[in-house]
């Protein structure tokens, strides 16, 4: 049963996915608790709504980013659980924390990473013209989506996308790949050695 507690700063679908895995049975683990950034965050609401602590940890009130990290280390560390998995969560994660916490931390972003990182993806991969996009989980490191890849998903751009379009063709690969990633983690088929990440009885692409 893995435990996991997610990160998050808005719409919270990749959330709802995950949840929607786990009450189907696909995924042996619960949300300990959601943790925003954002008061307003969708993710909390959904997350108060099916009775999962939701927290808010406002950057504002803390001593700087070390200062915000370390009051989000502390509330992660009191709920406890097995991973952190960041689900649209906007923010980057120092040494500090990543160090601290010392259990795998999980990103989901929509690209074929190391392709277009960052908080554009979808627009940056229809500007430069690739046939195809998609979705990559991956570990979390310090830099910008720089961790080791875990799994990917390519999704097609089609001639007439506009970013709208691809980014909702994206997010349904997403939804899949996310749970399907922690299925993985929660039966421990996940290693990884350096960059490298393998996952037993195969995977890596859905
Ligand atoms: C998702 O598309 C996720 O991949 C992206 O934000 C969206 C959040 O949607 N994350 C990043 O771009 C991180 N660099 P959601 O709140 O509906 O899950």
């Amino acid at each position: 049963m893995l435990n996991i507690i997610v990160l998050a700063s808005g719409r919270g679908s990749n959330l709802a996915a995950i949840q929607e895995a786990i009450e189907k049975g696909e995924l042996p683990g619960q949300i300990r608790a959601v943790i925003s950034n954002k008061k307003e965050a969708v993710a909390l609401a959904f997350a108060a709504a099916k009775g999962i602590p939701a927290l808010w940890v406002n950057p504002k009130e803390a001593d700087g980013r070390l200062g915000y990290e370390r009051r989000l280390l502390k509330a992660v560390e009191e709920i406890g659980s097995d991973c952190l998995v960041l689900a649209g969560y906007m923010l980057m994660l120092g040494s500090e924390f990543i160090q601290g916490y010392g259990k795998p931390i999980l990103n989901i972003h929509p690209a074929l990473l190391p392709a277009f990182p960052g908080g554009a993806a979808q627009k940056d991969a229809l500007a430069y013209g690739v046939k195809y996009s998609g979705c990559t989980v991956h570990f979390v490191d310090e830099g910008m989506d720089t961790g080791p890849i875990i799994a990917q998903t390519p999704v097609p751009v089609l001639d007439d996308d506009d970013e709208e379009a691809l980014t909702a063709r994206i997010l349904a690969e997403e939804h899949k790949l996310y749970a399907k990633v922690l299925s993985w983690l929660a039966q421990g088929k996940i290693s990884r050695q350096g960059r490298k990440v393998t996952v037993s009885g195969g995977g890596s692409s859905l």
